[in-house]
């Protein structure tokens, strides 16, 4: 397994290019399976990821050819997806394992093909992680589901039917199965409590222009028209709000300067409002959005992550490794995930003061942290690691790196560009 090594110290000045929405490129890869005919999505950031997710669409069926990338470099290419005629409607376990968000085939399959057999997402380990709610909201538009062998069967044979679905709480994922197989049910259909991510606007945005209508595209209720079929469309994803903030904060953290382009600052309101009171400006650009600190000195905020608008749960690991080296104390308290601070003891292990306490993390800032070996656990844990690294004394080894690639596109080569020294470590064959 690949490693990344840094060695702090440097302060990031220059620009990043912010590549499209993980989350956002995910869901509209499978709104590929709504129509016959093609899907050509643009600015589809390079991961694993996506990969795995067009692997398991390429076993249903779908034809999909990489048709270049967007001009400035490696980032952006474009995908064309055709689900002429579908030839499976399973998603096996080896391919969900590695990526939960497979499950965002149910709902498009299902309607589509009237069956789908989804291997049950394992745990993950940031939580638990049910997708319980996911299948409750297809039954009420008529799915007959059965859960055996670790497999979701759902069948709906004379099709789907519109229906009033109120989600207890808030499911991104959730939500775009149900907008995606709302699009051709009979009929209308009604998520109340609709979770109102950029990501899940961008699939609205996509579903729209194949034909699908819909009302109430960001607010928490949305109203979908089902239609007999959808045709096909272009769409280009939304840039990535979580890597923008990402590098708001190295850039925060190690006192520089950096230009993200083609960030929106209308996705990461929140997120400014908070940095903004822990002495970050961030400020709107012709290209994208600016980071650095406003006087050099990093204060210790309180940050609750919330569904959106609120702080977002995926940045929450990363304001902790900022809130570090912050003076004075910090409170994080995470709501969406049970188990998200796995990052807390490599942290300490370079030097970070911070108390756990159920679900809320007590973080003293200390002056400076110090580089060590660290191990990433998930997705943006291991980016948390690499913006502490930044800023340590010292050489810091991130291990088990592939999480990292999961969702962070040539991470090494964008910090790199900016003034880091970190560089990519191969594991010896
Ligand atoms: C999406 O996951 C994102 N993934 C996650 O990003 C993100 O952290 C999460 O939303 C919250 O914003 C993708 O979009 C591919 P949820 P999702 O359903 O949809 C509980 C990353 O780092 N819940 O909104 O799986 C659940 O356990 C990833 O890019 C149920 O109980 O999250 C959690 O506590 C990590 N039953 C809460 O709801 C269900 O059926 C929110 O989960 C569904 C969810």
């Amino acid at each position: 397994m690949d490693s990344i090594r840094i060695k702090g110290g440097q302060a990031l000045k220059g620009k990043i290019h912010i590549s499209g929405a993980k989350n956002a490129a995910l869901p509209l890869l499978a709104a590929s399976l709504l129509t016959d005919e093609a899907l050509t999505l643009s600015n589809v950031p390079h991961l694993a990821d996506i990969v795995t997710m067009s692997n398991l669409l390429g076993q249903l069926g779908v034809g999909i050819s990489l048709n270049g990338h967007a001009p400035g470099g490696h980032t952006g290419r474009v995908v064309e997806l055709k689900a002429a005629t579908l030839t499976d409607v399973v998603a096996p376990y080896e391919l969900v394992r590695k990526m939960r968000a497979s499950i965002l085939v149910l709902g498009p399959l299902l309607a589509r093909a009237g069956e789908a057999k989804v291997s049950l997402p394992g745990g993950c380990a940031i939580g638990t992680r049910p997708v319980d709610l996911h299948i409750a909201a297809l039954q009420k538009l008529g799915a007959d589901i059965t859960l055996d062998n670790g497999y979701i069967h759902a069948r709906a044979p004379r099709g789907l039917r519109g229906a009033e679905i109120i989600f207890p709480m808030v499911t991104v994922t959730g939500t775009e199965n149900i907008m995606m197989a709302a699009t051709l049910a009979a009929g209308e259909t009604t998520i109340v409590n609709a979770a109102r991510e950029p990501e899940v606007v961008d699939l609205a945005h996509c579903l729209v222009a194949m034909g699908a209508r819909i009302e109430g595209i960001g607010s928490d209720r949305m109203v979908i028209a089902g239609s007999a079929k959808l045709h096909g469309a272009a769409h280009n994803v939304v840039p990535d709000r979580i890597e923008a903030g990402t590098f708001a904060m190295a850039a925060a953290i190690t006192d520089g300067d950096l230009e993200l382009i083609g960030a929106k600052m209308d996705h990461l309101n929140s997120v400014a409002t908070i940095l903004a009171a822990a002495g970050i400006d961030m400020t709107e650009t012709a290209d994208g959005l600016r980071a650095r600190r406003a006087n050099g000195a990093l204060r210790g905020v309180d940050v609750m992550t919330e569904p959106y608008p609120g702080f977002p749960t995926d940045l929450q690991a990363q304001m902790m490794a900022l809130m570090c080296v912050a003076d004075g104390a910090s409170m994080i308290t995470e709501t969406i995930f049970e188990n998200r601070f796995m990052h807390v003891p490599e942290l300490k292990r370079m030097g970070a003061n911070i108390t756990v306490h159920n679900a809320s993390a007590l973080v003293r800032g200390v002056p400076m942290l110090t580089g060590a070996p660290v191990m990433a656990t998930d997705l943006r844990a291991s980016v948390s690691l690499a913006l502490a690294g930044l800023a340590a004394r010292g050489e810091t080894m991130l291990n088990r790196i592939y999480h990292l690639d999961r969702g962070y596109e040539r991470l090494e080569e964008k910090l790199a560009a900016c003034g880091a020294h970190i560089e990519r470590v191969k594991e010896a064959a």
